[in-house]
């Protein structure tokens, strides 16, 4: 970090109090949905809940993740035993075929858990599960065509933008194991997605669907934006995060130019308060729902990508700052909110489907949350 994050610095007491909000929250929380039981995924009138059928079980992760988080930032041997105890059973998911979400679920748990080890047996163990989880999600590949790709719960169709965010536990499972057919398969994966599903603009469409026989594609989708000609504002901040941590596991300035593509059309769009519409096409805006969760991934995306672009840190560190400062004002965190359950509201889940929609969203909380930790961490390190 070449630059001092002087924005970052006027909002250091905001940070300060959404740390303490968020680790209220999570304390009140576990009692009520315990280690080993399914977890919520979002709020329903600020009360934590999970579907019945859930439609894809892709968030226990960022719960248990969060409580990682906590132990790292405060220290308190409580949460590493909390963390631990909400990460273990998620340790079957390792083999779970069906999703395309084990980066979502096990980067966010066993790879914080890692990072915290010594090496030895316990270090090992941990990292023998996320190598199993990365061979496992790479089994998710289409390979008829000439564009392959790890493709979505949907079927070997779909490709999705947000499994930008999930082949990082490929690159993890290939430098911790030296298997090459990982590397190759989420490297391929990320450029698939670049060539059909980021346009040139910069957004990012949820989805894209290729020949089921034949392999090759055929037409933009999408699930939870409002079209497929629009930029469904949480596809992309994972287009942000994600393409900027291939280019972090790769050292590919494609990548890296990509993430910042993306990030351009973040800039070219900009909302008073830094926070995206759900889509940026919904039809009523600025009467559609914002999604404060986009907003979260963006500007824990920034915070990193300032280190990585160092003659841009002020931009992503000024627009890290203002994201955080509106998601740490009231009304977005949910200090003021009496009985509220979660720590952020105005996110959004599935629009189309209606569900968390304006609530607290679990990776919402998450990033919310890494962002918030990151940030604190890059106001210590300053000189
Ligand atoms: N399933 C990923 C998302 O809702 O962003």
């Amino acid at each position: 970090m070449n630059k001092s994050p002087n924005s970052l610095l006027e909002i250091r007491d905001s940070l300060l109090l959404a740390m303490d909000h968020a680790e209220k929250q999570v304390s009140e929380m576990t009692p009520k949905w315990p280690a080993g039981s399914p977890a919520p995924i979002y709020t329903v009138d600020g009360k934590w809940f999970r579907q019945k059928n859930v439609w894809t079980d892709w968030t226990p992760g960022f719960y248990a993740g969060m409580m990682w988080m906590l132990f790292e930032s405060t220290g308190k041997q409580g949460w590493r035993d909390r963390a631990i105890e909400f990460s273990l059973p998620l340790e079957e998911r390792k083999f779970d075929r069906d999703v395309h979400d084990l980066g979502f679920i096990f980067m966010s748990t066993y790879k914080r858990w890692h990072d915290l080890l010594e090496p030895g047996p316990e270090r090992d163990k941990v990292a023998s599960v996320l190598v199993t989880a990365g061979n496992t999600q790479s089994l998710r590949w289409k390979e008829t065509g000439e564009d392959h790709y790890i493709f979505s719960f949907n079927g070997p169709q779909s490709l999705f933008i947000d499994i930008m965010m999930n082949i990082r536990v490929l690159f993890w499972a290939y430098r911790h194991s030296g298997n090459e057919n990982l590397y190759n398969r989420a490297i391929t994966h990320a450029r698939t997605t670049r060539k059909y599903i980021v346009r040139d603009d910069g957004a990012a469409i949820h989805e894209g669907i290729f020949n089921p026989i034949r392999g090759e594609f055929r037409n933009l989708s999408t699930q939870q934006g409002y079209s497929p000609w629009t930029c469904w504002s949480r596809g992309l901040a994972w287009a942000i995060y994600g393409f900027h941590d291939t280019f972090l596991y790769t050292g590919e300035k494609e990548f890296l130019e990509t993430a910042e593509l993306c990030a351009q059309y973040y800039f070219d769009h900009p909302t008073e308060d830094g926070v995206p519409y759900w889509d940026y096409g919904a039809p009523n805006i600025p009467e559609e729902e914002k999604d404060s969760s986009a907003a979260a991934v963006i500007a824990s995306a920034f915070l990193s990508m300032a280190e990585t672009v160092p003659e841009k840190s002020d931009l992503y560190l000024d627009a890290a700052a203002k994201i955080l400062n509106s998601l740490t004002t009231p009304g977005y965190l949910t200090v003021d909110m009496e009985g509220h359950e979660g720590i952020l509201t105005q996110g959004v889940y599935h629009k189309p489907m209606g569900w968390g929609v304006n609530e607290s969203v679990m990776w919402g909380e998450y990033f919310f949350l890494e962002a918030v930790h990151k940030a604190l961490g890059l106001l210590r390190s300053a000189p």
